[in-house]
């Protein structure tokens, strides 16, 4: 979704502000733009499409200037074109902006009756026009004096051509960090456009007013309360926003699961004492082992993972759970009791949806755990408490190691409470040790990947697949026809392969590709019965099994074998295969995985 960047140094910034928009390419856009003050004027490029449009502007027209403002779009309110691209700018004022301002066309029209004329269709602008109206020599207090007429969600940087020194930030449900360097302060939406100039950050917080010029900066609420704020260390690298000789940062997250899967267990899960130690619950610890229910929240790849969560608490913890689309659970009135643990499941830890979910949990007086990737992220710093994925920063919008991350971290949340509540030490031993042999097995799997491709290559002009599973392997059908559809544009649906009887058995025909997630446990049985009555109507099976399974050879067209595990632990396997095989049928369909069409990696709007 849109991206912010801000720069105020010593040094012209155009070309800096066009490499951090570049570090934020990956969360979708459509246009993008940069204004810089010059000899007291506010001056911008703005291009349609691509950043490699907007650099070819700046070479026609280069840009000076030693504080500037940049933004890639992601188009809400008006077309993708250049006039809607951002910085939007009166004579004056000149601001970025990412989120929605719900009362936009009230403002409008309450503008034009003031006289100003509009340039673009976007609510972007009103902020532009409101902040220069209540401009008279402050930059910050005409922006303050403008949000007490706005509503809706905002992360917005602004400039003044009256004050060359000065950058002023507002946030409102839209995430903006600070970054402090040597000569220069950066402020972004997102981590990944400071990292080149500093680890050294301080997060805003909604409803906060950040003044910065050259030699500070000071933050205040919007009723301008002074804030003191703590400068912190991000903890990602700039080598792991980097695709480290891969073409595709999607590729890159699949194959270093085993390696960032690792650094989620180390230190929770204790291959000596047969236990688990997680930091982040010991303060709640006790009223977690007495849940009495618990929801689980998120969107996407996010609420696959926490469907998994619902199975794995259920079966193993004992405790009654369920999963709800938090887009559906913020407005559906839900039941939430003292005994309720809510917990809220976000790679991003800013997606509109999960974040307005985990508010609404809480002001039903729940207790909110976050399940959450990104470190100081709203929905982090918002949640009681919480478990860190640590799998490094996701750049593919096709989510992979968060999802295997966000299973683990639920894994183990599930093995410290079914222990505190009834689980044998015997089955914690068993638990623990295939847990830890979990890294090493999805390298093995990942070694199959040349054969992944051929069987993603043979079938990836089959516009229909369905994808089948069971049980714990239920929610990693619905993941795998994610992927698929996401990279590819293929169409993919899954389902609970019982399900299939009830109407989608219908969709079959000779040739269609059906992955069945066939692997050893409970109801091996049933499914290798759905996986005959796939091919009894010319469907082409393609199975993911245990190792050793030589039956299902005989039955399905192509098996991509993974090793065994404990059957709770499975989806951590059989999901890698499926995101090979995505990714390999988008690749040879000559998609662009890492920047699939209409899709954002965070959506921070509703
Ligand atoms: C977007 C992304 C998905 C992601 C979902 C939830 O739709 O494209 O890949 O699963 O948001 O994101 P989150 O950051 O909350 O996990």
């Amino acid at each position: 979704m849109c991206g912010i960047i801000g720069i105020i140094g010593t040094r012209d910034v155009a070309g800096h502000i066009v490499e951090g928009l570049k570090r934020l390419e990956y969360r979708g856009y459509d246009s993008a733009g940069v204004a810089t003050l010059v000899d007291g004027r506010i001056e911008r490029r703005r291009a349609e499409g691509k950043l490699v449009n907007l650099e070819t502007r700046l070479r026609e027209q280069p840009l000076p200037g030693v504080i500037g403002i940049g933004h890639t779009r992601w188009a809400t309110h008006g077309v993708p074109n250049e006039t809607n691209a951002h910085p939007h700018a009166t004579d004056r004022v000149a601001v970025v902006h990412n989120g929605i301002i719900e009362n936009y066309s009230a403002l409008r029209t309450y503008l034009k009756q003031k006289g100003v004329s509009f340039t673009s269709d976007t609510d972007t602008e009103t902020i532009a026009h409101l902040i220069a109206l209540h401009y008279k020599d402050n930059l910050e207090a005409a922006v303050r004096a403008a949000l007490q007429d706005v509503q809706g969600t905002y992360g917005i940087v602004a400039v003044c051509a009256k004050e060359p020194g000065t950058l002023v930030a507002a946030r409102n449900g839209s995430p903006l960090i600070i970054g402090v360097g040597r000569d220069e302060y950066v402020i972004a939406s997102d981590a990944a456009a400071i990292l080149e100039h500093t680890s050294q950050v301080i997060y805003m917080e909604d409803n906060e007013i950040a003044r910065i010029t050259a030699d500070g900066f000071r933050t205040t609420t919007l009723d301008a309360v002074p804030v003191t704020k703590d400068v912190e260390e991000v903890e990602w690298t700039l080598d792991q926003i980097e695709l480290g000789g891969h073409e595709y940062f999607m590729e890159k997250e699949i194959f270093e699961q085993p390696k960032v899967l690792e650094t989620c267990l180390r230190g929770r899960l204790d291959l000596r004492d047969h236990c688990i130690h997680l930091g982040g619950i010991v303060d709640c610890a006790r009223e977690l082992v007495r849940a009495q229910r618990v929801v689980l929240t998120g969107c996407g790849t996010a609420w696959h993972a926490a469907l998994v969560g619902e199975y794995l608490l259920e079966d193993l913890a004992r405790i009654p759970a369920e999963t709800d689309y938090a887009s559906e659970f913020r407005y559906r009135n839900p039941i939430i009791d003292a005994g309720t643990v809510v917990i809220v499941v976000s790679q991003s830890g800013e997606t509109s949806d999960t974040l307005a979910a985990l508010q609404e949990a809480k002001q039903r007086g729940a207790m909110v755990l976050g399940v959450v990737n990104v470190v100081g992220s709203s929905i982090a710093r918002e949640t009681d408490h919480g478990i860190y994925l640590h799998v490094g920063p996701e750049t593919g919008v096709a989510s992979t190691k968060a999802f295997t991350g966000q299973v683990t971290v639920l894994t183990l949340l599930t093995l410290y409470l079914a222990r505190r509540r009834h689980m044998s030490q015997r089955s914690m031993n068993n638990y623990v040790t295939a847990l830890g042999r979990i890294p090493g097995q999805i390298d093995a799997i990942l070694e199959q990947n040349a054969s992944v491709r051929t069987i993603a290559e043979r079938y990836m002009d089959q516009n229909n697949w369905l994808y089948l599973g069971r049980g714990y392997n239920y929610p990693v059908a619905l993941e795998g026809a994610l992927k698929l559809k996401e990279i590819s544009y293929i169409h993919a649906e899954g389902l609970p392969a019982a399900e299939m009887k009830h109407g989608p058995i219908a969709l079959i025909h000779e040739g269609m590709p059906v992955v069945f997630i066939a692997t050893k446990g409970t109801q091996y049985g049933k499914i290798i019965s759905n996986v005959e009555e796939v091919r009894s109507r010319g469907g082409h099976v393609i199975a993911v099994a245990t190792e050793g399974d030589r039956d299902i050879a005989e039955l399905a067209e192509h098996v991509i074998y993974v090793p065994d595990t404990l059957e709770p632990l499975q989806p951590l396997l059989t999901t890698i295969p499926l995101q090979l095989l995505a990714f390999h049928a988008a690749v040879a369909r000559g998609c662009n995985v890492d920047k699939p069409r209409n899709l954002a990696k965070s959506v921070t709007v509703e």
